[in-house]
């Protein structure tokens, strides 16, 4: 008798884009759970440098980024014999994908596009490429055979098309085989983490607290949060409160019942407190938290080549398994 083989472990994937300095948002609502899962799944992860594109032109910030969010995710602990870390643009086979993606995509599908329609909004020029982003995603996922996507909220409507354009494309031409395998989304525990204005922390909104930041920089975004004007000692308002909410990302529930009570109290051990206190023990938690990772981080940069080895290894595993994906599509079409 045959022994009972193990079963296969899950297959993660996402990307996340190298468009400005990575923040308290992509932590909390993508990053720490992509490194935990590093234990559990096999897992690819990557710069998604074709994506940056659409909104930067600039081709030294792009490089400097792209740099930036590999140091970054090692330096959180995202381990290169764990996990793949590569560049995007690395694995070509993704655009090809792509396009024979677009064959199945209906134009009303993409027109749905939340993102799309926000970022017009805040009046980026709406480039075909702006507007077909959705299916360069969707190639990302499905060209790894993705099980999982573990993402922040903002982006589940596109893994959503991403398992509708799976579907489409198997049942054009694969409707027996099944040549692309369907994704499901996954969201962290923190799926969706306020700015210093109180929307969605974004690098695009002006409105984050950088990973690394510290000292007189960091006490100063944090004393911008946007709160109310209730006087020092009176009672203060715990719902709605953004430095509670990014208080909460660092507390035990213990902890923060202990907040909570200062702030019903409008006081702490007798002395006034007010929201300048909830601040200052934001800037704390941040600065603490993030201690360990800076000092490594710091090495990465003066190592840059360790990085880059990282993301070009990682790069060649990833381009196997994404030109096996294409050769198989392209057969299914009839183009091999
Ligand atoms: P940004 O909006 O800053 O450009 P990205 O779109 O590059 O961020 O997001 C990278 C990852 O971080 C995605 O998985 C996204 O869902 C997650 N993410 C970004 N901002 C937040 C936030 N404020 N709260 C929770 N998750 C977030
Ligand atoms: N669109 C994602 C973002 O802005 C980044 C991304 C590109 C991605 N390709 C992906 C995320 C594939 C998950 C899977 O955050």
């Amino acid at each position: 008798m045959n022994a009972p083989t193990a079963p296969a472990r899950p297959r993660i994937v996402s990307g996340i884009q190298p468009s400005g300095r990575l923040h308290l948002g992509n932590y909390f609502g993508a990053i720490r759970e992509h490194v935990r899962l590093q234990d559990e799944a096999e897992c690819f992860y990557f710069i998604a440098d074709f994506h940056a594109l659409t909104t930067l032109r600039d081709p030294v910030a792009l490089r400097a980024n792209v740099f930036d969010v590999a140091v970054t995710y090692l330096a959180l602990g995202l381990d290169p014999d764990k996990a793949l870390l590569f560049r995007q643009s690395d694995v070509p086979e993704v655009t090809e994908l792509t396009w024979l993606l677009s064959t199945v995509t209906g134009m009303g599908l993409l027109e749905r596009g939340t993102s799309y329609k926000d970022k017009l909004a805040r009046g980026i020029k709406p480039s075909v490429g702006l507007f077909t982003y959705p299916i360069l995603m969707a190639s990302d996922i499905l060209v790894y055979g993705s099980s999982a996507v573990p993402v922040g909220k903002d982006q589940v409507q596109h893994i959503e098309f991403a398992q509708d354009m799976a579907t489409h494309f198997n049942q054009a031409f694969a409707p027996d085989s099944r040549v692309l395998r369907r994704p499901e989304w996954r969201l962290s525990s923190t799926p969706y983490v306020p700015g210093t204005d109180g929307q969605k922390m974004s690098k695009s909104y002006g409105n984050t607290i950088p990973l690394f930041e510290s000292g007189k920089t960091l006490k100063k975004i944090v004393g911008a949060i946007v709160t109310d004007s209730t006087a020092l000692g009176e009672p203060l308002t715990v719902e709605g409160c953004n430095v509670l909410a990014l208080l909460a990302l660092f507390m035990s529930p213990e902890e923060l019942a202990e907040v909570h009570a200062w702030y019903a109290a409008g006081a702490k051990d007798g002395e006034p407190f007010g929201y300048g206190h909830a601040k200052l023990l934001l800037r704390d938690r941040v600065e603490g938290y993030f201690a360990e990772a800076r000092q490594r981080r710091a090495y990465l940069v003066a190592h840059p080549e360790e990085v880059e080895a990282v993301l070009q290894a990682s790069a060649q595993r990833a381009r196997a398994i994404a030109r096996g994906t294409v050769d198989a599509c392209k057969r299914a079409c009839g183009l091999a």
